[in-house]
């Protein structure tokens, strides 16, 4: 079994004060954690995350990166800027970029490749809307996704990590079932495994109004590998109780 990777995604909330108390409280309950739990903030506070976290059992990242290297590009953050700040991660192709900013997967393929060019790990996301669903297009809509960015990062799809966020469950409070959400993350997983020989090394998230409640049967699911957390994030009680919903996996393994 893979250890669980639990990541809080604070998207546009926050500031100097409520992130210091939030990032204490996370600290003084990650002892000893069954999980890798990282958070990411929005770029003016990576710095405060460098700072609070280095040396920490809680890990930071972005939420977003330029698909451009450097250059005349107002207001864009690039992953060498990210790299900066020490990020482990960057989340890229969140559903909430693809929709209000017209992301294609070709620019998320991009940042994902900005990304691990500088020793970042993306967190890819995909996800189907409601209409999708209905339509019976989910397998459909996350392949397309997923291979936009296979194609582009060749043999380092074994470095990424995969969210799975059915856009129809992000912030309503309606989850996926747990079957549901393990019958999406098996066809990411094979997928991942055609793409490569290392693919034992990607994780798949699961993210979409998980909380303290649904979580543990959620990450009891064979494919689902950790949670991108968006509300319960915000929550040090929440956000702790489903780092510790997950199994504990002895070293080595
Ligand atoms: P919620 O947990 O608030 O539904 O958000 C999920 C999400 O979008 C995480 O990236």
């Amino acid at each position: 079994m893979t250890k669980k990777l639990i990541v809080g995604n604070w998207k546009m909330n926050g500031g100097l004060a409520d992130n210091a108390s939030l990032l204490a409280a996370l600290l003084a309950g990650l002892h000893d954690s069954p999980a890798d739990v990282a958070v990411c903030a929005s770029a003016p506070y990576l710095a405060q995350l460098q700072a609070l976290l280095r040396g920490s059992a809680l890990d930071w990242g972005a939420q977003d990166c330029s698909a451009h290297e450097a250059g005349a590009y107002t207001g864009e953050v690039s992953a060498a800027m990210l790299r900066d700040f020490a990020c482990r991660y960057v989340i890229v192709g969140h559903s909430e970029r693809r929709q209000y900013h017209g992301e294609s997967d070709d620019l998320v393929a991009q940042k994902a490749q900005r990304a691990l060019a500088q020793g970042i790990t993306p967190i890819v996301c995909v996800g189907e809307t409601l209409a999708d669903r209905e339509a019976g297009r989910t397998e459909f809509v996350v392949k397309r996704q997923l291979s936009a960015v296979i194609h582009a990062v060749g043999h380092c799809a074994s470095e990424i990590v995969v969210a799975y966020e059915p856009v129809w469950a992000i912030g309503t409070g309606r989850t996926a079932s747990p079957e549901q959400a393990q019958a999406v993350h098996a066809v990411l997983r094979a997928q991942l495994r055609a793409a490569s020989a290392h693919s034992s090394r990607n994780r798949i998230l699961y993210g979409g109004s998980m909380n303290a409640d649904n979580a543990a049967e959620l990450l009891a699911q064979p494919d689902i590998d950790g949670g991108l957390i968006g509300g319960a994030s915000l929550k040090a009680a929440d956000f702790l109780h489903i780092t510790a919903c997950c199994p504990r996996v002895a070293a080595g393994i």
